[in-house]
């Protein structure tokens, strides 16, 4: 469901004249395709940036082969990400060769580095635009200019403020994301997002609020909000805090669910464990990273909890919320993590009964404080360690899902897929499982009672009963 919602009258101004602009420039570019890297709030960004070209009368396409112009939203957090960039960016240097037209944009948090924008600047000379995650109302103007034939290099500081009313493609027909915060103040010692992203930034709830409103009129049921550290939230007047947000977000008439994401354990309150319980729309999920297992390492993480005072949290999240799910982050191979230290983490998995883990290698990121620690583990050592770590979760996982076999799940129906002759709907539980069921495209948005038969590792299989 594409929506556009409110933006300020300066920018409205500026993005109308330079989207009419756009439109009159003799061979102007009439479709784009957004390939994305990272997080949630990269894909969010992506459904701003698509919302601000379609605004210049471009048009969303699937087809990174017929496109005329393609962009790279780019992922910083893990090496990985950033090798695939420059890789799938390198790979369009014989297709512009034989369509100078082909209009080729990188931006987001690698853009932020200001080292590797450079690099990638110089090293792909047929790129013609490059800007960083707080440059994108700047995206018509730069777009204008590409179009004139130039090359654009826009990257500005890290800590911009919050560019509040852009035009937005939601890509989610039923369920959304919404911002509450920018940037992290956290500095755990592997992270760069602190980094590329600056520092914390509430937007104001009366903004938040409102936007959500909009949202449910235009016929949305379920949000998530989102930033790095929700928990910290903070309304720029002082008056609001997360636990606050969440009772007004309550409050919305026509709303039905909300999620947020993520948590950082150090300021999970009791208060907020509190109103999780109270409020009736708040899903019984919370995404918990909790990175490793080892106290020792949790300490040279610089995360400020111990595995103690995780576990402490987890027993009060459960006390409260006895059929709450928990997912969670962890990485393997963290300079100078032992083979005790990696047996705490499969211990704490076994403990905690995770719904889900996603599992990361650690990856050296420079300038952050573990790039320089010693007693780098080997690669060969963290693919073990990871393989082992996903095992431990795997098993643990398949006991979990059996306990929902024969009970009736409420199911928000997001999307549905074709498989051999059959359409299968897909959408979450008021916790957090994906319920797979067999229905068709007209369930999407509507919620649904599936009683569950059967379990895979990720999901949970039914059928639909009245
Ligand atoms: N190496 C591996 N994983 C990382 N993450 C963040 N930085 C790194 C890194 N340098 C993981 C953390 C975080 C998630 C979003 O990415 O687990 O919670
Ligand atoms: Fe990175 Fe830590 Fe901030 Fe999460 S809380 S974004 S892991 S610095």
């Amino acid at each position: 469901m594409a929506n556009k919602h409110m933006i300020s009258e300066t920018e409205r101004i500026t993005l109308l004249a330079t989207a009419a602009r756009i439109a009159d420039m003799s061979g102007a570019a009439k479709s784009f395709y957004i390939e994305t890297y990272g997080c949630q709030m990269n894909n969010h960004d992506s459904e701003r940036i698509a919302g601000i070209l379609e605004s210049c009368g471009l048009v969303m396409t699937a087809d990174k082969n017929s496109a005329s112009v393609i962009l790279f939203n780019t992922c910083c957090v893990r090496e990985h990400a950033e090798l695939k960039v420059f890789g799938n960016v390198g790979a369009l240097r014989a297709r512009k060769e034989e369509h100078p037209k082909l209009i080729i944009g990188i931006c987001g948090c690698m853009m932020q580095q200001e080292a590797v924008a450079k690099q990638l600047y110089r090293k792909y000379p047929f790129v013609d635009f490059i800007f960083g995650t707080h440059d994108m109302h700047r995206l018509p103007l730069i777009l204008e200019e590409v179009l004139q034939g130039k090359r654009v290099f826009a990257v500005s500081g890290d800590d911009a403020d919050i560019a509040e009313g852009l035009p937005i493609h939601r890509l989610g027909s039923a369920s959304t994301n919404v911002n509450i915060m920018y940037g992290c103040d956290n500095f755990c010692s592997y992270c760069i997002v602190p980094y590329v992203r600056g520092r914390e930034r509430s937007r104001s709830h009366e903004r938040i609020l409102a936007e959500i409103k909009h949202l449910v009129k235009s016929g949305y049921t379920e949000v998530t909000l989102l930033g790095q550290n929700v928990n910290s939230y903070r309304s720029p007047d002082g008056a609001v805090n997360f636990p606050e947000l969440l009772s007004m977000v309550n409050d919305i008439d026509g709303l039905q669910r909300i999620r947020f994401m993520t948590s950082h354990p150090k300021d999970l309150s009791d208060e907020l464990i509190a109103s999780m319980a109270q409020l009736s729309k708040v899903c019984r999920h919370i995404h918990l990273p909790v990175q490793s297992g080892s106290t020792e390492i949790l300490a040279a993480m610089n995360r400020r909890y111990s595995r103690e005072d995780y576990l402490e949290l987890v027993h009060k999240l459960r006390a409260a919320m006895p059929d709450i799910e928990i997912t969670t982050d962890i990485i393997v191979g963290f300079p100078g993590e032992s083979e005790r230290d990696f047996e705490a983490t499969l211990s704490l998995v076994r403990e905690v009964c995770y719904a889900s883990a996603y599992t990361f290698m650690y990856s050296k990121r420079s300038g952050t404080t573990a790039a320089q620690m010693p007693n780098q583990i080997p690669d060969d050592e963290k693919k073990r360690r990871l393989y082992a770590l996903n095992a431990c979760v795997a098993e643990t996982l398949e006991g979990a899902n059996e306990k929902y076999i024969g009970t009736t799940l409420n199911v928000l129906v997001e999307g549905c897929n074709a498989a051999r002759g059959n359409t299968v709907a897909y959408g979450k539980h008021f916790a957090y499982k994906t319920v797979l069921f067999p229905g068709d495209r007209d369930l999407i948005g509507k919620y649904v009672d599936v009683l569950i038969e059967g379990v895979t590792s990720n999901s949970l299989l039914g059928r639909r009963v009245e």
